[in-house]
């Protein structure tokens, strides 16, 4: 039977192979495993890519989430840690990573609602809490995330931002190369946060994250902070983490940058494929398309990390493509109000009901940068065929 994976890195291995093994082969011979040169390079890579002053490579998204807030703590309001009277507010419709970070950061994160069309958050919810005399006081900052590979509205958050004097945090884990009219996803916000999760459009072959900013200060504070917090080993002002990237994964991920606008094209285009086949289909609700939003946006305004469809008979429609040998996702299945963690730990702004309603709705389909045609028509035939199509 045909099966269609929704991820298939032995086969974008096999595409890259050369270029990564010499890669390996390099660090293989220098053995320099901590700080190598292949750290910096791939900094330098990364911040001419996103047009950024520096980038600090890092051992995780989640690091990546938590360092920028601790830094921001450190630099903002001369303390360590935010406390629970700062609040943070993001969205409930994330990996849980986002929100932990705040709580992590000992701040307190503000859920409001997301946008259905977009499943991003709802930058009027935010401006309403803003208005609150609560929202007013204690909120330091926001953390977008671009879910999916697809932009938050960044023109309103960088608005809202400069009204209230709150710093950014963009969650890039999703959205490595997309754009927001003329930048980058990552270079927008006070700090990007991005995630090389091996699953991520560029992904590593392990643990790895990375923070973008353009500012100089908080560069020098970040790089403090993830050897320790140390101006050197035995100088420590601050409580730091062993939170560095590895060369290895920094010599893959430099091999593999060369591909990533050519590996985003290429999920574009099993993207814009399925929207052909799967538009006016009633009940199915498709990605808002990217011209749509932003009609001036130069290079790809979404970079489908996943290609998301929204239908009430979602679970009827995952066991079906299962029994046909096609893979699906549901991102994200439980909101981050109800998981028992943030309980007692957070702020909810008015209902979350349309991150609930998603919840319940959203199926990813496979979406892959060399995934074959023949596949992606399978993929589309069959969720035609459970329609009645
Ligand atoms: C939206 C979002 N934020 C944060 C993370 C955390 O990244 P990591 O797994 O690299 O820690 C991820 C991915 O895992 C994510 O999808």
């Amino acid at each position: 039977m045909n099966q269609v994976p929704m991820l298939d890195l032995c086969t974008e291995y096999q595409y890259m192979k050369q270029d990564i093994d010499a890669a390996l082969q390099r660090c293989l011979a220098h053995q320099k495993w901590i700080f190598g040169p292949e750290i910096e390079a791939f900094e330098k890579a990364v911040a001419a890519y996103l047009s950024v002053s520096d980038c600090v490579a890092v051992s995780s998204g989640t690091e990546a989430l938590v360092l920028s807030l601790r830094a921001l703590a450190i630099e903002r309001k001369g303390t360590e840690y935010f406390t629970g009277d700062d609040e943070i507010i993001t969205t409930p419709f994330t990996f849980t990573a986002t929100g932990d970070a705040i709580l992590r950061s000992g701040a307190t994160p503000v859920f409001v609602d997301i946008d259905p069309r977009t499943y991003n958050i709802d930058t009027g919810r935010i401006r309403d809490y803003l208005s609150s005399p609560q929202g007013k006081a204690r909120v330091a900052g926001i953390i977008p995330v671009h879910l999916y590979g697809q932009p938050a509205d960044m023109d309103a958050i960088g608005q809202i931002a400069a009204e209230h004097d709150l710093f950014v945090v963009e969650d890039v884990a999703q959205a490595f190369g997309a754009t927001w009219k003329t930048g980058k996803l990552g270079s927008l916000g006070t700090t990007g946060a991005f995630s090389f999760f091996p699953s991520k459009n560029l992904g590593s072959f392990g643990d790895a994250g990375m923070i973008a900013t353009n500012e100089k200060n908080l560069a020098a504070l970040l790089r403090m902070l993830i050897k320790h917090g140390g101006r050197d080993k035995y100088n420590v002002d601050h409580i730091g983490y062993n939170g560095r990237m590895d060369t290895l994964q920094a010599a893959v991920l430099l091999a593999k940058l060369r591909y990533i606008d050519e590996f985003n094209a290429g999920r574009e285009r099993v993207a814009a494929f399925y929207t052909k086949e799967l538009s006016d289909i009633e009940g199915l609700f498709l990605p808002v398309r990217p011209d749509e939003r932003t009609a001036d946006a130069a290079g790809m305004p979404h970079v489908f990390h996943q290609y998301t469809i929204r239908t009430a008979s979602r679970d009827a429609l995952q066991a079906y493509l299962t029994e046909e040998g096609i893979s699906s996702m549901v991102y994200y299945p439980v909101p981050l109000h109800n998981m028992a963690v943030f309980k007692g730990r957070m702020q909810c702004y008015g209902t979350l009901s349309h991150a609930e309603q998603a919840a319940q709705e959203v199926l990813s389909l496979p979406v892959g940068p060399l995934q074959r045609e023949e596949d992606s028509f399978f993929v589309a035939q069959r969720v035609k065929r459970f329609f009645g199509r």
